[in-house]
C-alpha cells in the first residue's frame, strides 16, 4: 500500500524553540504509524527549493504558527502565495490542510481569523481544508513540555491535540477547536507581564520602553 505523506511545517519565524514546533512535537506521536512524516520549517519568506517539492507532493499538510496581528506571520504569507504559483502548475485537490495557530493571548479563539484565512486560502488554490486547531497561552506551552500528556495545565491541550490527530488520521474534515491552559487566566498574565519585565532588562531598556512607539 502506498505510504500517504504528510508534511508537519512550523510557521514561526523561531527556527528552534518556538510554541509553534513544540505543539507539532507533542502531535506527531499521536499521528497513525501508516504516516510517512516530513517536518518542515518555513521561517523566511520564501520557501527554500527542496521543500516546496517535498511538501506539495504530501497528501496532508498541518501547518503550526502563531498568530500576528490577528493574522499570518507576513514571512509565511509570502510562502503561501509561492506554493499557490506552484499550486497553479501542479493542481492537487487530494491534499488535505489542518492549521494549529497558537497565540499570546490567553484565549485561542483569537486564533479565529487566522484560521480562517488558511481555509480561504485553500480554497483558493483547490486543495481540501480539514480543521483548525486554535491556542491560547502560547507564552506557557514550551514550559509544559515535560509535563505528561493530559495532566495539570496542559489537560486542555491533550484533549484539543487528541481530537485533531483524530481528524488527521482519517484524513476527515472536523469543525474548528480552540483552547486555553488549564491555569488562572490572571497567572497567566503575571507571568506574561514578569517575563516581559525581564526581557527588557537584559536587552538594557527600561520599563517605560514597552510602550515606546518604533516610527
Ligand atoms: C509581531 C507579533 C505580533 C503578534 N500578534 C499577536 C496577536 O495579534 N494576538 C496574540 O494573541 N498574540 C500575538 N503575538 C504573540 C504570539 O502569537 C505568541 O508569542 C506565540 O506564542 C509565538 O509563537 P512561536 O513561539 O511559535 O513563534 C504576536 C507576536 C509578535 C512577535
Amino acid at each position: 500500500m502506498k505510504p500517504i505523506k504528510v508534511s508537519l511545517i512550523s510557521g514561526s519565524p523561531k527556527p528552534l524553540s518556538s510554541s509553534s514546533g513544540t505543539l507539532l512535537d507533542e502531535l506527531k506521536p499521536m499521528l497513525s504509524s501508516r504516516f510517512h512524516v516530513n517536518i518542515h520549517s518555513l521561517n523566511k519568506p520564501s520557501v527554500p527549493e527542496e521543500s516546496m517539492e517535498s511538501i506539495l507532493d504530501s497528501d496532508i499538510l498541518i501547518f503550526s504558527f502563531p498568530l500576528y496581528v490577528d493574522g499570518i506571520p507576513s514571512h509565511l504569507l509570502s510562502c503561501l502565495y509561492e506554493m499557490e504559483i506552484y499550486l497553479k502548475r501542479h493542481a492537487r485537490p487530494d491534499l488535505t490542510v489542518y492549521a494549529i495557530v497558537n497565540c499570546g493571548f490567553f484565549e485561542g479563539h483569537q486564533a479565529l481569523p487566522a484560521i480562517e484565512l488558511v481555509k480561504n486560502w485553500c480554497y483558493k488554490v483547490g486543495v481540501s481544508w480539514g480543521q483548525g486547531l486554535g491556542v491560547g497561552g502560547g507564552g506557557m506551552i514550551q514550559s509544559l513540555s515535560g509535563v505528561p500528556d493530559g495532566q495539570g495545565p496542559k489537560k486542555n491541550f491533550s484533549i484539543a491535540l487528541n481530537e485533531l490527530a483524530n481528524h488527521i488520521n482519517t484524513c476527515s474534515e472536523g469543525e474548528n477547536i480552540f483552547v486555553s491552559p488549564n491555569f488562572p487566566r490572571i497567572g497567566y498574565k503575571i507571568g506574561a507581564e514578569m517575563g516581559w519585565r525581564y526581557q527588557i532588562k537584559n536587552n538594557g531598556l527600561n520599563k517605560k520602553d514597552i510602550g515606546r512607539r518604533l516610527v
